[in-house]
């Protein structure tokens, strides 16, 4: 006899974490998708923001990893009441639905943008922990917070075992930009499906936040450098970078602002990133 999977609801399935995390999750899990568009993943179209259909969507469901967002890129195309909208209220849907149908996990895509202005020094790049204060500086940050808040408070105050991802870029921008961010602020979308199967797969007896990138090459003592002269310690870690930059005619900037830092996911998630700047100027 044959256990039965568990059955995992991924928002935003049809959008580029959300397929990825599918794909992954696919053969260990019973995957259903929900999004506004169509996707190989996507059995349900609809919007979060309709509380009927998100109640009706998570019976049955065991875990739920929620992506869909409005996001960076959205940020003056949508109106503030639209953030507002599908990030605060269609999360607190899910959270609510989630407990009316016995849901027993939640985990949140979050974004590494919300550190916001504590991210912005002259002298020196920021070492960003989990500890480092969120000061928002747009409404997607706004949103995320609050969305946040809540995943916190449905864990404090209703036993659902929610889990925060606060994930780093993996937008499909230009080469050059991938690579650079790679040393420092980005990671391979499948990292990003990786983390969210560990936190999956995790008992967390607290709510908790987890930066999520890929492995930086930098460390505290370069803070000052970072800033001030970037290229003379990408010569020292990576000249490889700089070689195919110059292969390329690629400007390299000289200076780098912060560091995410991932030890926490590395320590507490088992969270081991397999895409970092070693493998894909490997693979070039
Ligand atoms: N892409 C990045 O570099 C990046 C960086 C940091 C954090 N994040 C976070 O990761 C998550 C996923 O990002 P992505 O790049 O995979 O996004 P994406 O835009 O590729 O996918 C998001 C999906 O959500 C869907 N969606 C939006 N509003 C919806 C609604 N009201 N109801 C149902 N579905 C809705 C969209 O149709 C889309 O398919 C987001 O929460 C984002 O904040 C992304």
């Amino acid at each position: 006899m044959s256990h039965m999977k568990k059955t995992i609801l991924v928002t935003g399935s049809s959008g580029h974490s959300g397929t990825q995390i599918s794909e992954l999750l696919k053969d260990a899990y019973e995957i259903v998708g929900v999004d506004l568009i169509e996707g190989k993943f996507t059995q349900h179209i609809g919007s979060l923001t309709d509380k009927t259909f998100i109640h009706a969507l998570t019976k049955g469901v065991d875990a739920i990893i929620h992506t869909a967002s409005l996001h960076a890129p959205h940020v003056g195309e949508f109106s503030r009441k639209d953030f507002i909208d599908t990030n605060i209220v269609g999360t607190l849907n899910l959270l609510e639905a989630s407990v009316d149908n016995q849901v027993k996990k939640f985990i949140y895509t979050s974004t590494t943008s919300l550190y916001g202005e504590s991210m912005e020094s002259e002298e020196q790049a920021v070492w960003v922990t989990e500890e480092l204060p969120t000061i928002p500086r747009d409404i997607y940050d706004i949103t995320k917070i609050a969305a946040e808040g809540l995943c916190r408070d449905f864990f404090d105050k209703n036993g659902l075992q929610t889990t925060v991802l606060r994930v780093s870029r993996f937008w499909n921008e230009p080469l050059q930009d991938r690579i650079f961010y790679r040393m420092y602020r980005g990671l391979d979308v499948r990292d990003v499906a990786y983390a969210h199967q560990l936190a999956i797969e995790k008992q967390f007896d607290k709510f908790d936040v987890f930066n999520i990138s890929a492995q930086s090459i930098f460390s505290k003592d370069d803070l000052v450098d970072l800033r001030q002269n970037a290229i003379g310690l990408i010569q020292q870690r990576v000249p490889e970078l700089l070689t195919y930059f110059g292969s390329k005619n690629w400007t390299v900037p000289e200076s780098i602002d912060r560091v995410y830092v991932i030890d926490k996911a590395k320590r507490v998630l088992g969270y081991q990133p397999r895409f970092n700047i070693q493998e894909m100027l490997a693979e070039l």
